[in-house]
This record gives C-alpha cells, sequence and structure tokens, in this order.
C-alpha cells in the first residue's frame, strides 16, 4: 500500500514531448473520448450538429455553445453519471457561422449570443466504461437570453437600470463565462470575464481616466451584436454594459431557477470564483480580475453559509468584498473595499456601497492594491488551505516590476502562493512566488525539460496534484513554436511533468474529475481559430478530422486504461 502524507509519490506517469501536432496527446496508457464539442446536442434527441455550421440559432440554444472553458462535475450517481455544468466562453464567428461574418444578420447576432453561456448536461458511463450523455430533466441552455437576476447590494441601483428593465434587477443572459467554481451548497458559479468587447460606445473612445475606459471599453466592438440589437450600443442603453462582469450563479439541480448575478463579488473581469468555508462558517472567495496590471481579491461572507440558507438568504449576497497588496517583505493584506473607507467616500466619488462593487477597480486603485501581471485562475491546496493563483503573463510590463511581478517583459507567466495559516477570512498573509515559468533563458524555476508558459487554468485534485493548464506563448523548441499543454506538479517533492498537449491554435482549460479521480473532464478551447470561411480546416481539424468539416471546442474526458486515477 501506497504510504501517507507528503511522502507518498503523487505523478506516476511518463511526461510528454512539447509538440505541434493536431492532435489531444498523452502518456502512454492514457486515452481519451470527445464529449461534448461544440453543437452537440444537450440530450440525445436534440437537433443534431451541421458540419457546415448551418444549425439556426433556435438549434444553437439546444447544442453546446463554443469556446468551452470552466466546467464542474456534480454526482449523481457518484463517479458513475453527474451534471456537468460546461461554460462557453466566447465565439468564433469565422467558424460560428456558413459564410462567417460577411453579410451579419438578426439570426446571426442571435445564433452568436446562443453559443454564449453555460449547458447543464447530464453524463453517464455505460458498462465498458465509455461516458455518453443522457437524456435528462436537468438538461439546459443558459445563454445570453436566459433570463437572470441581480442580487446583492447593486441589485435596484440607479447603475443597474435601463430601459427593458426600470428597476435594475433583471437582465437578459451571462456573457463571456470564463472559468468557475462550485459551492458547498452544489450550486456552480460562472464568471462574467471579458464583458467590455461585445459594447459599443460610439466612434469616440470614452476620455481616458473613465470608468469605461477603465473597463476596457474601446472605441470598437469586435462583435457586431450592437448593429442588430440596440441593447449592446452604449449609445441608446448607457448602464447595460454595467450588468455584465459579475460571478454569476446556476443551480444545475433546479432548471427552472434563473441565474443570480452576486452583486457583493465585485465587477471585474472575472476569471473564476474559489469557495471554502471559512472558521465561522462563512463563505471565503478568491477571485482573479484578467487584465494586465489588474489585482486578486477575495470575498467573506457575513454569516455561516447554514444560517443563511436556513433564512433564505444568499451567503454570497452580504459580506465583505477585499483586495490584495502584496509587500516586500513576503507579508501581504487584504483591503477592505468598504464605502466610507479611505479612498472610497461620497468626497471620492463613490456614492455608496453598490457604486464601490459596480466599479470595483476604481475602488481597488484608491485603496492601493498591487498591480499584477494577469490574475487568472486561482485554486486551493487540500490540507493546507493556501491559495495558488497564475499570473498567466504581462509583456505591457515594461518599466516598474514588483515583488509578487519579479520580471520586465513577462512573457511566460508566473504562479503565486499565498498562506492565510488556515484562517481563510483572515487580513493578512505571507505570499511566495511558487514559480516562474518560462524557459531557462527567461529565469524560469522549471526544469527546461518540462518548460512552460502563459499558465492560466489551475486546479488541485483531491489528492493534491495541481493541475495547470496553459493558453498563449509557449517557449520554442528549435525556434518553432508550440501548441499549448496541461502539466501536473506534486508541490511537495517539486516534480512537474507535462501531461497533455492540444491541437493548434487551442488553449487548454477548464477541468474536473468524479470523485474517484479516475474520469478527468478537460476543454480544448479554440482549436484552429485561425481558420476561415473558405478554409475552415486551415489551423486544426481536431476532433471531427471530416474532410467536410471545421475544428470544433469540446470537452474531452481522459481514461486510463488500466483504469487507475488520472495522473497517479
Ligand atoms: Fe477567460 Fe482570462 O481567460
Ligand atoms: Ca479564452
Ligand atoms: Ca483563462
Ligand atoms: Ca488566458
Amino acid at each position: 500500500a501506497a504510504a501517507h502524507g507528503p511522502r507518498r509519490r503523487l505523478l506516476g506517469f511518463e511526461p510528454v514531448e512539447p509538440g505541434v501536432a493536431d492532435e489531444v496527446v498523452l502518456p502512454d496508457g492514457y486515452e481519451y473520448h470527445v464529449l461534448f464539442p461544440w453543437g452537440h446536442p444537450i440530450v440525445p434527441s436534440g437537433p443534431a450538429f451541421s458540419e457546415d455550421a448551418g444549425n439556426s440559432a433556435a438549434d444553437q440554444a439546444r447544442q453546446a455553445g463554443d469556446h468551452h472553458d470552466g466546467m464542474w462535475y456534480f454526482p449523481l450517481r457518484g463517479s458513475r453519471s453527474g451534471l456537468l455544468c460546461v461554460n462557453h466562453e466566447a465565439t468564433t464567428e469565422r467558424l460560428l457561422h456558413t459564410g462567417g461574418e460577411a453579410d451579419w444578420t438578426p439570426e446571426k447576432t442571435a445564433k452568436s449570443m446562443a453559443a454564449h453561456g453555460v449547458s447543464v448536461i447530464e453524463v453517464e458511463q455505460g458498462r465498458r466504461g465509455e461516458w455518453r450523455l443522457a437524456e435528462s430533466r436537468y438538461a439546459r441552455r443558459v445563454t445570453m437570453s436566459t433570463p437572470a437576476e441581480i442580487t446583492g447590494p447593486a441589485a435596484g441601483h440607479a447603475l443597474m437600470r435601463t430601459g427593458a428593465d426600470p428597476e435594475g434587477v433583471r437582465v437578459l443572459g451571462t456573457l463571456n463565462n470564463c472559468a468557475s467554481g462550485p459551492t458547498p451548497w452544489h450550486t456552480y458559479l460562472t464568471c462574467e470575464e471579458t464583458t467590455n468587447k461585445y459594447f459599443y460606445p460610439g466612434e469616440e473612445a470614452p476620455p481616458a481616466g473613465s470608468p469605461q475606459e477603465r473597463y476596457g471599453i474601446g472605441s470598437e466592438s469586435p462583435y457586431p451584436w450592437y448593429t442588430t440589437d440596440e441593447r449592446f450600443d452604449m449609445r441608446a442603453e448607457p448602464n447595460e454594459y454595467l450588468r455584465f462582469g459579475w460571478v454569476v450563479e446556476v443551480d444545475p439541480f433546479d432548471p427552472e431557477s434563473a441565474p443570480k448575478k452576486r452583486t457583493a463579488l465585485g465587477r471585474m473581469e472575472h476569471e473564476n470564483a474559489v469557495v471554502v468555508r471559512g472558521r465561522r462558517g462563512e463563505a471565503v472567495v478568491y477571485m482573479g480580475d484578467d487584465s494586465q496590471f489588474d489585482y486578486f481579491y477575495k470575498f467573506v461572507g457575513a454569516e455561516p453559509i447554514g444560517r443563511a440558507r436556513a433564512h433564505g438568504r444568499s451567503p454570497l449576497d452580504e459580506g465583505t468584498l477585499y483586495v490584495a497588496r502584496f509587500e516586500e517583505d513576503g507579508s501581504g493584506a487584504w483591503l477592505p473595499l468598504v464605502h466610507g473607507g479611505p479612498g472610497l467616500t461620497e468626497a471620492d466619488g463613490f456614492a455608496d456601497q453598490a457604486e464601490v462593487l459596480v466599479y470595483t477597480r476604481l475602488a481597488a486603485d484608491a485603496a492601493g492594491a498591487t498591480p499584477m501581471d494577469r490574475p487568472e485562475w486561482c485554486t486551493v491546496q487540500p490540507g493546507t488551505g493556501a491559495v495558488f493563483f497564475t499570473c498567466t503573463n504581462n509583456t505591457a510590463r515594461t518599466e516598474t516590476v514588483n515583488p509578487a511581478n519579479p520580471r520586465l517583459d513577462n512573457r511566460y507567466g508566473h504562479i503565486m502562493k499565498i498562506d492565510e495559516h488556515r484562517d481563510p477570512a483572515a487580513e493578512k498573509f505571507d505570499w511566495d512566488v511558487f514559480l516562474l515559468a518560462g524557459d531557462e533563458a527567461s529565469g524560469a524555476t522549471v526544469p527546461p525539460d518540462q518548460a512552460f508558459g502563459s499558465p492560466d487554468g489551475l486546479w488541485f485534485d483531491a489528492d493534491g496534484r495541481l493541475w495547470i493548464q496553459t493558453d498563449g506563448t509557449q517557449p520554442q523548441v528549435d525556434g518553432a513554436d508550440q501548441n499549448n499543454q496541461m502539466l501536473a506538479a506534486d508541490t511537495r517533492r517539486g516534480d512537474i511533468r507535462r501531461f497533455l498537449v492540444g491541437p493548434p491554435d487551442c488553449e487548454i482549460t477548464g477541468i474536473t474529475a468524479t470523485p474517484d479521480g479516475r474520469s478527468l473532464f478537460v476543454n480544448i478551447q479554440h482549436p484552429g481559430d485561425s481558420g476561415t470561411p473558405e478554409d475552415p480546416r486551415a489551423g486544426s481539424n481536431w476532433p471531427d478530422f471530416s474532410r467536410t468539416g471545421r475544428p470544433r471546442s469540446a470537452t474531452i474526458v481522459i481514461t486510463r486504461e488500466d483504469g487507475g486515477v488520472i495522473g497517479g
């Protein structure tokens, strides 16, 4: 029997080489199955996928969306069947429609909106171990048209009101659903990330120093939705964009329930949301804001989870939002973003707590947070409670470093570690750089044969393996660019091994496992998105390899030929 504790060896596979193949490459003894590609019906009886992208918007609303990202497996029958919630972050419009973006129509807007959001599907393992979708009363799509509720301190605020919603409590849809997190009460958090690019401000970009500029509203929208739907035209609906950029709670076990936008968790380019229980039983949520020089946050609930729920209150609607400051000496502080505090008074331009939350970034600027190199996913280490988070890269850091972001022109990124000494509600912490990614020339602290760049997805599995998924520049091999990858790390032994290499143009993102650890779900996002309507297979033809098809984002499920624990 294996020894317990830190001496047990966590990684039992032979690492794979970096690569450029149009395939998902795994270690010997592993196999994968494409479970849920873009366009796949959410129940077997649903509308079939047309490989020429000819499905209608109505079909798309009953099929897998595009750009699969964060996800989570909620057991129904343990490790044999469960509900899988899958985010659909964005779309590749060139490949989403037959003929691409040319001759844009309201139907194309509707299809693109239906390809965003979340899928809830029921998955089950057959007798021979194969995973498949089931007909299910839980199966549903949440799209950019699904009625959602605004809850918490900003609900009903003047900034949340629009022509269609004069009360500021109800919004259609959720947008740019990046990564995710499960709650202890078995719901799913889906995080709205780069929502700015869907809203058109008019030909003039918002002025420098304006809240719109701070939230990345430019002078154009790469999504032509505004050309057919006024709610995306900021001249007609100046507040609609403020109703996006939140953490949204979806109850997969209640298909009739409306998604809830939890405004107490702040508005930013949310990456993921990791919920743990504090010492008083309250919800503590860790969150990154993925932009250059943006911040790392946590929310601490006001009351124990059980008490809130017993009184019909959400554990995520009342509490304190904090932003992280990293000091030179390896200590750190969580700065509360509370109206009336330093820099957050009416005289500073914040009328009330709702404004502090709607303009979280401005509040965090005023509080003195530490500008980071694009904080993406975070995860909490089993047993120690240490919080790890990725800083994916930041090539715009050309002038000043700080101790938590030590490299100029940080093209390969790094991974941070925060230690709150087993008190998730603590207002102080200690921190360390866990690793610097990249190649030897960039000063990486990773063995050269396991080099990687742009860490993004990050997840500790139940055994304590740290899974690292990449999105962006990888160290070259013999002068050639390499595909994105996924690695596993044994943080106690300092062992790190490349587990997976994806097809061209894709990022690897989204990860969840069955409770027994023997089936691992991973998302391959936007393979071959350099393809065009004329040549859709120019970048990749994964996963169908059809001579008349196109590449598709997909959820894959990885198993071991001997049925063992993945990574072990
Ligand atoms: Fe959706 Fe920052 O990745
Ligand atoms: Ca993405
Ligand atoms: Ca990401
Ligand atoms: Ca990324």
